[in-house]
């Protein structure tokens, strides 16, 4: 049966760059080929540039982001330890939930969904945590947080880890993990990165992996075991299986990345910017009421109230069944209310902003 084409205009997955097509298609490796090892060290690489870090333990997880956030966690989590976590969305929320089953004295510090966090509340939320938890981007509502100011606000408070969630802005919106304090940062690839779900960019640096959990609840995640499969010291000397490789996968990542690097970060960051602004402006001219404050909306993902009356799934079934365009709806309370429309990647260009803003706007007959 053949597959349409649909332009992925939703929270994620997003449509691929053509190079990480490109990538998925190349003749496959054996996991362990000096060749494989040579792309896998070289994303690697790639991956340290766009997370900004220098940390040797810079990888690509064989999982989603969701595995990049239990390895955070059950690395870094000691049964007992506290954990303060910002919750401003569903993924804050799922992070408590991950830590809880660690064994963690979870400290939730709640905010109004749609609202950014707020680094003075997460620091008074306890005196001395061992890791203080947080969503860079939040996909269930369109929130960027400011991650620089608050990983000040955690090293002028103690010396708590700081433990972040890159899954939406890593290749979308400026991220400096190391200028910024982050000590542990986990992504995925099917966001701003451009490229199918299925790894999870990870990152953690020597002073939270010296505190790590020597014997994790989780062995395949156990990022002690891990050092050797992508090589410990970057470098393919002594590399030994662990798990197969998504080699497939890996290649795909690793031509998406250069494709990104090539275009330079800081254009690519500004691509996605602009593509926002001019969503977020058209949408706005359509009479639609958007749900995040302008300061704090994430140009990659746009939340949109929907208008009273307005039935919220056959606006996007129509989108869907007409235009081949999909947006998301909106999550938990929100799940009728908002449309989640996502610009990212390969995506984040004028002639996907129009397309979506016309074919919203003949749905809506406005
Ligand atoms: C902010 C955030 N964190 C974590 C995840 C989980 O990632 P995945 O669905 O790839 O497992 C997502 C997925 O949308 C996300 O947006």
């Amino acid at each position: 049966m053949p597959i349409t084409h649909r332009h992925l205009f939703g929270p994620g997955p997003t449509n691929p760059y053509p190079e990480a097509t490109e990538g998925l298609a190349r003749p496959l490796l054996g996991h362990l080929d000096p060749e494989f090892l040579a792309v896998m060290d070289e994303t690697c690489d790639r991956l340290r540039q766009v997370w900004g870090t220098a940390n040797t333990r810079t990888l690509p997880l064989s999982a989603t982001g969701s595995a990049g956030m239990e390895a955070a966690f059950v690395n870094t989590v000691h049964p007992g330890d506290v954990v303060v976590v910002a919750v401003n969305g569903l993924f804050g929320q799922r992070m408590c939930d991950v830590a809880a089953r660690c064994g963690a004295e979870v400290i939730p510090v709640e905010h109004t969904w749609g609202t950014p966090v707020d680094p003075e509340r997460v620091v008074a939320a306890h005196p001395n945590p061992a890791v203080v938890a947080a969503v860079h981007a939040e996909t269930s509502t369109g929130v960027r947080s400011d991650i620089a100011a608050l990983g000040e606000a955690v090293r002028a408070a103690g010396d708590a880890l700081l433990l972040v969630d890159a899954v939406t802005s890593i290749g979308g919106i400026e991220l400096r993990a190391d200028d910024w304090g982050v000590d542990v940062g986990y992504a995925g690839t099917q966001k701003c990165l451009g490229v199918a779900p299925g790894l999870a960019p990870f990152t953690i640096n020597d002073r939270a992996f010296a505190r790590r959990v020597q014997r994790p609840q989780s062995w395949y995640l156990d990022l002690g075991l891990l050092g050797g499969y992508v090589g410990e010291a970057g470098g393919s000397g002594g590399r030994t299986y662990h798990h197969t490789a998504p080699v497939a996968m890996v290649s795909s990542l690793h031509r998406a990345l250069g494709r990104v690097l090539e275009e330079g970060l800081e254009n690519v960051w500004a691509r996605h910017a602009e593509a926002g602004q001019q969503l977020q402006q058209g949408l706005e001219a359509l009479g639609l009421e958007l749900f995040v404050d302008k300061d704090h909306r994430l140009p990659e993902l746009t939340t949109v109230r929907v208008p009273d009356g307005v039935d919220s799934a056959a606006v996007r079934r129509t989108l869907l069944e007409r235009y081949d365009v999909e947006i998301g709806a909106g999550v938990g309370e929100y799940a009728g209310s908002l449309w989640r429309i996502g610009l990212m990647g390969p995506n984040a260009r004028p002639d996907a902003v129009t397309l979506v803003l016309g074919a919203l706007a003949e749905t809506l007959g406005r």
